[in-house]
């Protein structure tokens, strides 16, 4: 549904016109997470404007939510970091509505060393089923590393949308990644055994299972991947999604294993396979790797966080809540105008910080909730 009007979408606009409200967070309590004590928010439910100094505690908040979808903060370093000051543990507790109107309760404590999650008044056993509820694509200061750094994050990417589209994925992902493991703890064993061979043969089937899920999702991306690059970035040419499996392509991947198994021995760990498979966008006119400038960069970044919620959307009738961390600083006003209306058309609960009210804002016509945030506390900004 959603690719036709990618296909009727005139020059310049977004493919989507608005449909029904989506996943959205409608309840937020954060207590002891870095500077915030105590904070208690009914958001609204299209966008969310977070403005105030230096330090206030603005991405702190977004930190929050991201636990609430996976358990963890975007931002690097120890997730122990984000226990407040002076306090042994901190909690986020959200009311979700999904796109049924369905009110889901979430609840997420980390202390140093265990967490705790709830979900409608359930512990959780695994920090999935968290995610299937609430799934967060957030765009911040360190999102070019999408671009500039290693293939993790990228892969990060890719098996985030995943997990939401497909009910097995994670199934697929933890077979695949024990089967990774036995081979390489095989391969380091002392002595000569068959050990490592022996794994192959599993590793091997999981291993083309994920890849062709990945495969397949990167074809998704793609339409959204034009389509938003011609708006933020036109001046490459066509943009292109290009996805590599993570070995050649004249081989199956159990001869890839065998064929670079003394290899591996010598280096102690698996070479080929999923766990190299990347993306990179391609333009038809440069915009190479190395050309691109860290704000160019960024706007690539963007369009994969926009392709990723706009094929999960397409895919299981679900957006993502889109967190756009410091949007004034990262984005031209121009493109803080594209963006919000590509997320607005999507349909997304919108977070945004900044230390000035972004001027893009100017043309948001749902409902939108600004709050000032000042030493870790939040009031409604008039
Ligand atoms: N573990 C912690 N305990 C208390 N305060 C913290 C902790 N970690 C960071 N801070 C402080 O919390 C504030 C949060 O900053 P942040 O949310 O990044 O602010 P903003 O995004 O508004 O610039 C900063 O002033 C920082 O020094
Ligand atoms: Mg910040």
């Amino acid at each position: 549904m959603i690719s036709s009007r990618l296909a009727d979408a005139g020059e310049g606009e977004v493919p989507f016109d608005r449909g029904g409200l989506d996943v959205r967070l409608d309840r937020l309590r954060i207590e002891g997470l870095r500077c915030l004590q105590s904070v208690d928010l009914r958001p609204a439910s299209d966008l969310n404007v977070l403005v105030g100094a230096n330090g206030a505690g603005k991405t702190s908040v977004l930190e929050a939510i991201h636990c609430l979808s996976n358990g963890r903060s975007f931002r690097s370093g120890g997730q122990e970091n984000l226990i407040g000051r002076g306090v042994n543990s901190f909690s986020v507790y959200g009311e979700v509505l999904d796109a049924a109107e369905q009110r889901r309760q979430l609840g997420f404590e980390r202390l140093r060393s265990s967490w705790r999650g709830r979900l409608d008044g359930a512990d959780v056993a695994t920090l999935g089923e968290f995610a299937r509820v609430l799934a967060v694509v957030c765009f911040e200061p360190q999102s070019h590393e999408l671009v500039s750094g290693s293939g993790e994050g990228r892969r990060r990417l890719l098996d985030l949308g995943l997990f939401h589209v497909e009910q097995g994925y994670l199934l697929k992902w933890r077979r695949f990644q024990r089967a990774l493991k036995q081979r390489n703890a095989a391969l380091r064993e002392r002595g000569y055994s068959r050990n490592a061979e022996i794994w192959e043969q599993p590793l091997a089937a999981a291993g083309d299972v994920l890849a062709g899920d990945r495969r397949a999702w990167c074809e998704s991306l793609s339409p959204y991947i034009a389509q938003s690059l011609d708006l933020f970035l036109p001046e490459f040419g066509a943009a292109r999604l290009r996805w590599r499996r993570g070995w050649p392509e004249d081989l199956s991947l159990a001869d890839a294993l065998a064929a670079s198994r003394e290899r591996d021995r010598d280096l102690g760990y698996t070479v080929r396979g999923p766990q190299r498979g990347d993306m990179r966008v391609e333009f038809s006119d440069g915009g190479g790797r190395y050309e691109l400038s860290r704000g160019q960069q960024k706007l690539v970044a963007l369009a994969l966080l926009l392709a990723t919620a706009s094929a999960m959307r397409e895919r299981s009738a679900v957006a993502p809540i889109i967190a756009l961390d410091d949007l004034p600083s990262e984005l031209d006003v121009e493109k803080q105008r594209l963006c919000l209306r590509w997320c607005s058309g999507l349909g997304s609960q919108v977070w945004i910080t900044g230390t000035q009210l972004p001027a893009g804002l100017s043309e948001w016509s749902g409902s939108c909730e600004r709050f000032h945030v000042e030493q870790g506390v939040l009031s409604a900004l008039l």
